[in-house]
Parts: structure tokens; C-alpha cells; sequence
């Protein structure tokens, strides 16, 4: 079971990688209407769809609860709120039907999905996770230790991107209800060839591995406020757009490689880098990251596009490699399990 912030999500998933059932409801339409992500209707759109989604999941499998070896559901991060509703939704189920209870972390599961569809991925791997709401450096050592590296000290690519084209006009109506981030994209496929320059800002300064995305989004929405305010010349959304996301590219791109120096340096540089989460659909994003990696001899694995935004399969099977490895600390047998998380 997945929720985090405004998807809902449900599946059901062998330990042998066959998806037998998948759902997700977002309703992002509602949300954008009302200018954002509103913590609230997240969380009443949660416990409305929950109930129907399980109920739907279980038919689609053709899987009574009786089937089932345990239950996953993202504990955190992600809208405290929104997270309440999957967790007490897990719980009740769980007990109800005296299954274990596996609590999954959201990002290891982005870095994780990628061994539900692709044999070639062996731990320890490297992983960018660029996603709404966070990015992060990682090496997962196993299913259960990821050692981090880098992480955004301010904001998330995915909420930069989104809110500058927000402010740019409404992209994700003009795109049918896509992604803001897809229509931004799309928008800077089509500029010139030197659009990217054309909208200069101050690049971020931040230490070590670390990436800040709101220096990024702060400086854009500034820039945009003022070239409206002079209304010298007419703005070009698609050089905008185009620049807005080389500089986010530059941005993560510079501190994968402050990585890749250190580990290359100490001689424990994994081989593969995993790319995942909603950001890593981005082609130009991720063909810099490419680019990047196989200058230090890595080979870059991206998620595929059903796996890279949210979903309930990668909680699912996190939660199988964790059931599987029977651990401890994160793993609650249905009489073990607490009333909250
Ligand atoms: O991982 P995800 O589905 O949800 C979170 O965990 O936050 O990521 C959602 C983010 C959104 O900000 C969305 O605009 C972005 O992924 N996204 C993209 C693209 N497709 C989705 N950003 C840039 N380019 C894309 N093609
Ligand atoms: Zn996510």
C-alpha cells in the first residue's frame, strides 16, 4: 500500500516479481485547482479511495486476504498527515487478518524498484533519487542500509520545476493534466539553441553533496517577477523552461560528481548508478547524469518510467526483501504491531 502525499496507491506483488494488481488514484486536478498540494484533501481523498482501491487490488489478483504474507505502507517521508491515513488503514488490515506488518521508507523504495524489473542490478549500487519532494546520494549496501551521501538541504527538484511553472502560466491544463514537470520538458525541447542561457541566475551555493532546490525556485520566481514588472520584452516560456532545467541539471550534476571524486578517490565506487523517483523521467536530466557517470566507469540504470513516479509496487516489494530478510527492528508480527507507527 502506498500514500504518501496526493496519490493513493495499492498492489499486490509476489515474491517472485509478478505484479498481480496495481491501482493509484491521483487526483491532482483538485489539488491544482486550489493552488497546491493541500494537506487536508490529501488526507480525505486517502480515506475515501483506501477502502476501494484494497477491495479492487484484491479481485484484480484474484487474492483473498487469506493469500497475502504481510502487509507493506510507507511510514515516512511524505505528508505527515496523508502517511496517518495509510498507516492506521495498514494497521487495521493487518490485525484484521493477523498478517505481518512491514513499515517502508519512500525513497529506499524508489532506489529499490529497480530489482522488481531488472536482473543486472546487484547491491551495493549507487542511487540518485530526484523526486517532488526530496533528492538524495546514496550507496544502498543492501535492501536494509543505504549510506548517504548527499541530500537537498532546501526544497526538492520536483517542487522547484513544478511551482516556477506554476508561476509561469497554467502548463499542466495547457498539457492535459500532466505532470508539471513533463510539460516543462516539453516546453524546453523546443527552445532555441542557446535558450537555456538566456535567463541567467546566481547558481547555489551549498556544501559537500548537499543540492538546495529553493535557491534554485527562489531565484526564478524572483527574475519572473521582474521581467513582468519591467515588461521590457514578452517572456519565452520555452527558453524559461529551458533554463530552469539546465540549471537544475547543473545543480545535481555537480554534486554527483563531488561523489563520484570521493568514492572514485577511495577506491569504493560502486559500479552501477540506480536513478529513480518522478524526476528521473526527465531525459535531459537523466542523459546528464549518464553522460556523467560513465566518465568514472558507471554504468546508470534508470527506473523505469511506470516505476520512477509513485507507485505501489516498489512498497510492496521493499517490503517483501525486508519480509524475506525476517529483520527485526522493522518488522512487526500482527500481535506485535503498535497502535501507531
Ligand atoms: O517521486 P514522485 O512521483 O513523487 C514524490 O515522491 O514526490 O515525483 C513527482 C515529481 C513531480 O514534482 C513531477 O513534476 C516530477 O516528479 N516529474 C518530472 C517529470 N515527470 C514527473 N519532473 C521533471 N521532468 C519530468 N519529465
Ligand atoms: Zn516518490
Amino acid at each position: 500500500m502506498y500514500f504518501s502525499c496526493d496519490d493513493t496507491a495499492v498492489a499486490v506483488v509476489t515474491s517472485d516479481r509478478v505484479i498481480l494488481s496495481s491501482e493509484r488514484i491521483t487526483e491532482r486536478a483538485i489539488q491544482r485547482k486550489q493552488g497546491g498540494i493541500n494537506p487536508s484533501v490529501c488526507a480525505q481523498q486517502h480515506r475515501q479511495n483506501l477502502p476501494i482501491l484494497i477491495e479492487k487490488c484484491l479481485e484484480d489478483a484474484g487474492t483473498s486476504p487469506k493469500d497475502l504474507d504481510a502487509v507493506a505502507v510507507t511510514v515516512t517521508p511524505g505528508l505527515v498527515i496523508a502517511l496517518k491515513e495509510g498507516i492506521a488503514a495498514a494497521i487495521s488490515f493487518a490485525r484484521k487478518h493477523k498478517l505481518p506488518l512491514i513499515p517502508v521508507h519512500h525513497m529506499r523504495a524508489h532506489a529499490l524498484s529497480i530489482l522488481l524489473v531488472d536482473d543486472s542490478v546487484q547491491f551495493p549500487f549507487s542511487t540518485l533519487l530526484l523526486s517532488g519532494g526530496h533528492a538524495l546520494i546514496a550507496v544502498a549496501e543492501n535492501a536494509e542500509n543505504f549510506k548517504l551521501y548527499g541530500q537537498s538541504v532546501g526544497g526538492s527538484p520536483g517542487e522547484c520545476i513544478d511551482k516556477v511553472a506554476r508561476h509561469l502560466g497554467d502548463l499542466e491544463s495547457e498539457f492535459d493534466g500532466v505532470h508539471a514537470g513533463v510539460a516543462v520538458e516539453t516546453l524546453a525541447s523546443r527552445s532555441s539553441e542557446f535558450g537555456h542561457q538566456r535567463y541567467p541566475i546566481s547558481f547555489p551555493s551549498v556544501g559537500k553533496a548537499d543540492m538546495n532546490f529553493d535557491q534554485i525556485k527562489g531565484s526564478y520566481l524572483n527574475l519572473l517577477d521582474k521581467l513582468r514588472r519591467t515588461e521590457k520584452e514578452k517572456v519565452n516560456v520555452s527558453d524559461f523552461c529551458a533554463s530552469l532545467q539546465n540549471t537544475v541539471t547543473r545543480h545535481i550534476a555537480s554534486k554527483l560528481h563531488v561523489f563520484f571524486d570521493t568514492l572514485d578517490s577511495e577506491k569504493r565506487l560502486p559500479k552501477q548508478l540506480v536513478v529513480g523517483g518522478g524526476v528521473a523521467a526527465n531525459e535531459y536530466i537523466f542523459n546528464a547524469v549518464s553522460k556523467l557517470s560513465s566518465a568514472y566507469g558507471v554504468s546508470t540504470v534508470k527506473t523505469p518510467l511506470t516505476l520512477c513516479t509513485d507507485n505501489a509496487e516498489m512498497i510492496a516489494y521493499t517490503g517483501i526483501l525486508m519480509h524475506l530478510n525476517r529483520s527485526e527492528s522493522i518488522y512487526w508480527r500482527s500481535e506485535d504491531i503498535p497502535d501507531t507507527i
